[in-house]
């Protein structure tokens, strides 16, 4: 799919978020080496640490249904352009390679690489 199809989608998405406290909405969508794509957006919690963010909603979504294998992420905020998070970043590289490509609406491209280098990774 490409990569402005994926991100059509993601803009799609972020109408979905919850996001009263910050009114920050981001919206992704994560397209699988199979070629499907799930999406996620940003849902809030009072307590802000409950949070769930786009990103690892769309992923944790793809898991569950049993995907492993992941191309690139799509990604549209409804404030200034941002890239994902440490705490995404991470949680993108449990499933994803250094060349995960992650596309950002009115920023960049980047791997997960350039976002993460070296990260933790024990697992053969
Ligand atoms: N947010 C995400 O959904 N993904 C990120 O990687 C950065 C932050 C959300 C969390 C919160 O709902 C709002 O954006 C403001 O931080
Ligand atoms: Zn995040």
């Amino acid at each position: 799919m490409p990569y402005d199809e994926l991100l059509d989608k993601a803009r799609e998405a972020r109408n979905r978020a919850y996001a009263p406290y910050s009114d920050f909405q981001v919206g992704v969508a994560l397209l699988c080496a199979d070629g499907s794509v799930y999406t996620g957006a940003n849902i809030e919690n009072i307590n802000y640490t409950n949070t769930t963010h786009g990103e690892q909603l769309a992923l944790h979504k793809a898991v569950h249904d049993g995907h492993r294998d992941f191309d690139a992420l799509a990604l549209s905020c409804s404030g200034d352009p941002s890239a994902p998070c440490g705490l995404c970043r991470q949680t993108l590289s449990e499933f994803c390679d250094d060349d995960f490509m992650i596309i950002v609406e009115n920023l960049d491209a980047f791997t997960l690489g350039e976002l993460l280098p070296g990260a933790m990774d024990t697992i053969d």
